[in-house]
C-alpha cells in the first residue's frame, strides 16, 4: 500500500500561481504522484528536485500550481538542443493536476508557463510524449494545440529476459 501524504483539500476557486518548485513543495508534489499513480517515489523526486528545481539555468524548468498554499499541479520540462537530429526545442515530460480540481484550467496554465518559459530562450518547438492509450491526456494535449509531430518513438525490448516478454 503506498504511502500517502496529505496534500489538504486545494481551494480552485482561490487564485491560482504557477512558480518554481521550492523544497518545502516536494512533500506535496510526491503526495499528488502518488494519488495518480499508486507509487511513493520519494528518492526519486528528490532527484528530480536536484535536476530540475535547483539546478536549471532557465533550461530545467519544474513549476508548480499553488492555490491557497497548496500545490495542485506540477509540470516538468526541459530544453534539449541538437538530439534526434533537432534545434533546441522544449520538451514537456510530465505534467500532473490533482484529481479533485480537474478541468478548472490548471492544467492549461502549468502547460503556459513552462511554454513561456522555453520562449523566453527562443525555442520555438515544444514536444511531449504519451501512452497510447492515456485518452485524457491525448485529449488535453490536443487542447492545447498539440499535433503529431515529425519524430516517432522506436523501442527495443534488451536484457535477459527480453525474448520472454510479450
Ligand atoms: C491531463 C491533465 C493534466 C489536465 O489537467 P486539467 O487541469 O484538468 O486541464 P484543464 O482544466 O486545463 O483542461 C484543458 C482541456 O483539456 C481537455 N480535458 C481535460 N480533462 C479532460 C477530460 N477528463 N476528458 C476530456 N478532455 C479533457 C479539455 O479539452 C479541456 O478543455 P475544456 O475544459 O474547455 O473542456 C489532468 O487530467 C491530469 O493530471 N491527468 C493525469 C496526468 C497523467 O496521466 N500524467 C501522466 C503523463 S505525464
Amino acid at each position: 500500500m503506498p504511502k500517502r501524504a496529505a496534500t489538504g483539500a486545494p481551494a480552485p476557486e482561490a487564485p491560482l500561481q504557477v512558480r518554481a518548485v521550492k523544497a518545502g513543495d516536494l512533500p506535496q508534489v510526491i503526495a499528488l504522484d502518488a494519488t495518480v499513480t499508486g507509487l511513493h517515489k520519494a528518492d526519486y523526486w528528490q532527484r528530480v528536485y536536484r535536476r530540475y528545481g535547483v539546478a536549471g539555468q532557465g533550461l530545467r524548468h519544474f513549476l508548480v500550481a499553488v492555490s491557497r498554499q497548496q500545490v495542485c499541479g506540477f509540470v516538468i520540462g526541459e530544453v534539449r538542443d541538437w538530439e534526434f537530429g533537432s534545434p533546441p526545442c522544449g520538451w514537456v515530460f510530465a505534467i500532473d493536476v490533482d484529481p479533485r480540481v480537474r478541468q478548472r484550467g490548471v492544467g492549461t496554465a502549468l502547460l503556459a508557463a513552462v511554454r513561456e518559459r522555453f520562449e523566453r530562450v527562443g525555442v520555438d518547438k515544444l514536444r511531449t510524449m504519451l501512452a497510447r492509450d492515456n485518452t485524457l491526456i491525448l485529449s488535453f494535449f490536443r487542447s492545447q494545440g498539440l499535433t503529431a509531430g515529425r519524430l516517432i518513438p522506436l523501442e527495443l525490448d534488451i536484457g535477459p529476459t527480453a525474448g520472454a516478454r510479450p
